[in-house]
């Protein structure tokens, strides 16, 4: 049986990855799995999702940081069963706003280098979509905004530069900047229909690892 393909929506926050996370797998119906990171459900994820949501936790950046690495490696083999067992596995954030956030911080010491070492090893995408706006500043008028840690439009303006640092230092031919600014929700997906069919139909063998 022909393997599964994992696919990777990222981005920056409120820039519609969940929606057309979900439309992809309602386009692709139970040939496929969604997953999101953080995964808020596990023992990990619960720690993970205080910190975002309590002000008042606070934890070394590093120890956040390894946290949101540790819950990749928790579902890690789950994702490579899935995929063993012919699913599409699409995922809501993962590797890249692990390394992108955290280094973003622009704490000494916790480059891009240090921060993308605890998820080496991991299954890498067979297609990543990077969603991007053109600017930050439109986030203020999103519903919700603000209300978790990240939520900050000069953070969010750091995140953005640090993903195109990230992508400098992690090489991934299977990646594509998707420009979501002025396009509705059906015109996103329009463009990236095409982009992940082409990958499902693709005969891959073997997996490959960040
Ligand atoms: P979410 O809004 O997609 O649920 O993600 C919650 C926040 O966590 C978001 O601001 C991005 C951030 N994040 C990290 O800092 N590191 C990670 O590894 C992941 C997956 C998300
Ligand atoms: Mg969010």
């Amino acid at each position: 049986m022909a393997r599964g393909k994992l696919i990777l929506i990222e981005g920056l926050d409120r820039t519609g990855k969940s929606t057309q996370s979900e439309k992809i797998l309602s386009a692709l119906g139970d040939e496929a799995v969604l997953l999101k990171f953080p995964d808020r459900t596990t023992r990990i994820g619960e720690l993970i999702n205080q910190y975002l949501t309590d002000s008042n936790f606070e934890l070394p950046a590093q120890s956040i940081h390894l946290l949101f690495s540790a819950n990749r490696w928790e579902l890690n083999s789950e994702i490579h069963s899935l995929l063993e067992a012919g699913k599409h596995v699409i995922l809501d954030r993962y590797v890249y706003s692990g390394v992108a956030y955290s280094a973003a911080k622009e704490i000494p010491g916790m480059d891009i280098s240090w921060c993308f070492n605890p998820d080496k090893g991991l299954l890498k995408p067979d297609l990543t979509l990077f969603f991007s706006n053109q600017d930050s500043s439109s986030l203020q008028d999103r519903e919700g905004f603000g209300e978790e840690r990240y939520e900050k439009i000069e953070f969010q303006k750091r995140v953005r530069h640090t993903f195109s640092n990230v992508f400098d230092h992690i090489s991934d031919p299977n990646r594509a900047i998707v420009d979501v600014s002025d396009r509705s929700i059906e015109e996103v997906f329009r463009y990236i229909e095409p982009l992940f069919r082409t990958v499902i139909n693709k005969d891959l063998e073997g997996f490959t690892y960040f």
